[in-house]
């Protein structure tokens, strides 16, 4: 390797693909006796941490060896069939190639002329999207980095088509607080996103849910009139369409007409949700998502992109225009209102933004849509095959009703350090990694099936392990 070069040579380049190769096709057969996760001491980790860079490189054998030996030891195995924590899953087939080739094209998606391919996947791609939901014919959208950036720019927008001098003045001069309201079961993305941006939280409304665990609209009603009676401003609803709990969709369609009475902007997020509008079973419970301002979702989840992929989805792209365009630093050469011609710089707060759409488009070409609609649906078949199974066992509590496929399990009159201990064994011992819930106000363990890899096998499996170590 030449010392004064960062190019690697033919040979070099063969035996990397030839690396990559092999460390994929082992990974990939080995998923299901890893870890899924990993025992990562601190000692461990320190070592890595305290390495210092070498003045001459170690060539690509080397990174490849350290990429076998010393990391992948000590990363979680989300690809593993029974990883069902969070709300994430394993990433198709296709995204690692997918990413390869955006690097090495290295597009830049800002303005369109220096990235015009890359423009244009990305309108593809985002027109799908706001298809699934019929948003309109002047809707549209930008790739974010997942979904908390995507409620963030929702909101961004909100404030600057409520203040349309809020560019000028900001949020600093005396006026009228806006206030913006959501449910105690939204996600922190969003009060993070509304405090980040200046609205403060002593003006961010947590409305109640029902048993459900849905916005109750008789309370936001309400709320929103003793803001305006106080001399507040009310701007924004933020309502959840799969919230990160137990997968809950807010009334969408009650709640935009309130909305539309109150002249509010509606948000809808539907980072875990909104991408089941795939699934003949729940497409229903989802299109009304067709009556909001704007909308979050993730890709990184339901389309299984590897990390990152958020979108967010507007009814009116002039609207997220008129947030994010500053004139002064628009390309010369801009055509705005062309959909092939789009300067995503001006629809989002990043100049530079790598060539996400290629990861979504590869993989509805490589897979088609209809694989993404029979996935979603096995994921929401699964979760009710794990529900039934909960409900009918002795010594354990299924806590939510199974909508999506959040399924929230609690073991009656155990303290929150047994259910603390519940995750601890249940990974240790390999059976299966969940995450950590409260659901009303009880410590429980949750499931969340957004993983195509998961079998029948699997849920019968954790079911059965469930049930046997709420027994002892
Ligand atoms: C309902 C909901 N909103 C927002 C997010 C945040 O999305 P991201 O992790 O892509 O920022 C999540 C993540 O799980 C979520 O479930």
């Amino acid at each position: 390797m030449d010392g004064t070069s960062l190019i690697l040579n033919s040979a070099e380049r063969t035996r990397a693909a030839e690396l990559l190769a092999r460390f994929t096709d082992s990974y990939e057969n080995s998923l299901t006796s890893r870890p899924i996760a990993p025992d990562a001491d601190r000692e461990t980790l320190a070592k890595l941490l305290a390495e210092p860079f070498p003045e001459e490189g170690l060539g690509v054998e080397a990174f490849f060896a350290d990429v076998v030996d010393r990391l992948v030891p000590y990363t979680t195995t989300i690809a593993h069939p029974r990883f069902l924590a969070y709300v994430q899953g394993p990433p198709n087939g296709i995204g690692a190639y997918a990413e390869a080739i955006a690097a090495v094209l290295n597009q830049n998606c800002n303005l369109w002329q220096i990235s015009p391919a890359a423009n244009v996947i990305e309108r593809s791609v985002m027109d799908w999207l706001t298809g699934l939901f019929a948003m309109g014919p002047a809707s549209g959208g930008i790739l974010t980095s997942g979904g908390s950036g995507a409620t963030k720019d929702a909101i961004t927008t909100a404030i600057a088509n409520r203040r349309p001098d809020f560019r000028e003045r900001g949020l600093q001069e005396n006026r009228a607080p806006l206030v913006l309201y959501t449910s105690d079961e939204a996600h922190r993305s969003v009060v993070k996103a509304a405090t980040l941006l200046g609205i403060g939280l002593a003006n961010v409304r947590a409305i109640p849910t029902d048993a459900h665990f849905q916005l109750r609209v008789d309370l936001l009603t309400r709320a929103i009139a003793e803001d305006r009676a106080a001399g507040k401003e009310p701007f924004c609803v933020v309502a959840t369409a799969g919230t990160v709990t137990t997968g809950s969709i807010d009334p969408i369609g009650p709640i935009a007409d309130l909305c539309e009475k109150e002249n509010l902007w509606l948000h809808v997020d539907g980072a875990y949700g909104a991408l089941f509008v795939l699934a003949d079973s729940t497409r229903d419970a989802l299109l009304p998502l067709s009556r909001a301002d704007s909308v979050t979702l993730d890709p990184h989840k339901l389309l299984f992109a590897p990390l990152e992929a958020g979108a967010l989805l507007v009814k009116d792209m002039a609207k997220l225009r008129a947030a994010f365009a500053f004139s002064s630093s628009s390309s010369y050469l801009t055509a705005i209102d062309d959909a092939h011609l789009l300067d995503y710089m001006d629809h989002g707060p990043q100049l530079s933004r790598s060539f996400k759409a290629l990861k979504v488009w590869a993989a509805l070409r490589t897979f088609g849509v209809g694989t993404f609609r029979s996935v979603t649906e096995r994921c929401l078949t699964l979760a009710n095959r794990l529900g039934a199974h909960i409900a009918a066992a002795p010594g354990l509590e299924l806590m939510n009703p199974v909508t999506l496929t959040a399924v929230c399990v609690r073991m009656p009159g155990r303290t929150a350090e047994a259910h603390a201990e519940l995750l601890t064994r249940l990974h240790e011992e390999g059976t299966a990694m969940l995450g950590p819930a409260k659901v009303n106000g009880q410590p429980c363990v949750r499931a969340c099936v957004t993983n195509h890899r998961t079998t029948e096998a699997d849920i019968d499996l954790l079911a059965n392990r469930l049930t046997a170590l709420a027994a002892l």
